[in-house]
């Protein structure tokens, strides 16, 4: 088999259909045995649960081609951690996490055309998820699900690639100090499309969210964890009970302190302290490491030393770590790779 014929190097952050997607059924208080499958079509109840109260939960993850033509993903195993503690909270049942893995592999393998080259910049995004379907008028969880696994090659999740964006602080919270923020439910980025579309009509990248109690605190944007960098080379990460606990995070801490022998603090972040930090980025499966250049609030701009043109040393030392690991040019910490073929 050959490669499909996509213009790899142009690509963007969108969907295109790729030939097959996993799908299991849980009825009956069990999951079925799944399949592979060319339907990229869903029919369900009109009064399904996630049509009338968003009872659904996802994930992203990338596979990458590496240097010497195999094909690998990233942490496969957290993500599915992750979908069971994102589907306990939503009172779904869990989709066993072997199995998880295994529907990931599956989906890799039977989409294996649609990898896009290493050094294309393009990688095949990954998106598990896993909805109540069946029909539920009561406000209540659902007795029947869906789980799918889907994949779709993709570009830069900012236009301009690895080049610094302008973000602003938001006057909309993303989550509930008690609420869903940890998790990765539909929800969450719901009540985030009016705060993405307003911010982009005023020319801004993407919102900062504040802490909804007292809006002093960093949390993350709509899609991305924060990583700052202090003038004295420490990474800095925003810790919350409400943002989304982010894989590239986690393991860019560990890159941060192993690889670049940096220390590393995950603690409270004011945002009275961001104007002090020396570099800022968004990491997350999508967003990779994006720089963020300036900060707007109300019209009160925070401009990093990094500037507007590229990235800060030590968040491009983070993200040629990081690259490096995931497209097999730099050793990973034992079970980070999987390799598909
Ligand atoms: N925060 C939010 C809100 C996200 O949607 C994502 C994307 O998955 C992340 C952070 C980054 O998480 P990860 O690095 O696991 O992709
Ligand atoms: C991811 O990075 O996988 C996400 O889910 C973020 C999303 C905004 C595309």
């Amino acid at each position: 088999m050959a490669k499909k014929d996509i213009d790899w190097n142009n690509l963007g952050f969108g969907y295109i259909k790729t030939d097959k997607r996993y799908v299991s059924n849980f009825k009956n208080g069990s999951w079925d045995d799944g399949i592979m499958t060319e339907d990229d079509q869903i029919t369900m109840s009109e009064c399904a649960c996630v049509l009338q109260y968003a009872q659904t939960v996802f994930e992203g993850m990338k596979a990458y081609t590496t240097a010497d033509g195999h094909v690998v993903c990233f942490r496969p195993d957290m993500n599915a951690e992750r979908m069971e503690q994102s589907a306990k909270r939503l009172e779904m049942p869990a989709f066993p996490k072997d199995r998880f893995v295994e529907a990931v592999v599956k989906t890799i393998e039977e989409n294996i055309d649609f990898v896009p080259p290493y050094g294309s910049g393009a990688t095949l995004y990954i998106r598990p998820y896993m909805f109540g379907s069946n029909a539920v008028i009561g406000v209540k969880p659902a007795e029947e699900y869906q789980f799918r696994v889907f994949a779709t090659p993709v570009g830069p999740y900012f236009k301009g690639g690895a080049k610094p964006i302008t973000i602003r602080v938001s006057d909309f919270d993303r989550a509930a100090t008690h609420g869903t923020g940890h998790i990765k439910a539909g929800l969450n980025y719901a009540m985030s499309l009016h705060a993405i579309v307003d911010a982009h009509n005023q020319g801004y990248d993407e919102n900062m969210y504040l802490d909804a109690a007292t809006r002093t605190k960093v949390e993350e944007t709509g899609g991305a964890n924060f990583i700052f960098v202090t003038k004295d080379n420490k990474v800095v990460t925003p810790k919350s009970n409400s943002i989304l606990p982010s894989i590239t995070r986690r393991s860019l801490m560990v890159v941060a302190k192993d690889y670049l022998g940096l220390e590393v603090e995950e603690r409270e972040v004011y945002f009275d302290e961001v104007k002090d930090f020396a570099e800022c980025g968004l990491c997350g499966t999508a967003a990779v490491i994006s720089p963020v250049g300036k900060v707007v609030n109300h019209g009160e701009e925070i401009c990093f030393p990094s500037g507007m043109e590229k990235m800060g040393p030590i968040t491009q030392k983070l993200r040629d770590t990081l690259t490096g690991i995931q497209m097999g040019t730099i050793e990973a910490p034992e079970g980070w790779i999987k390799v598909i073929k």
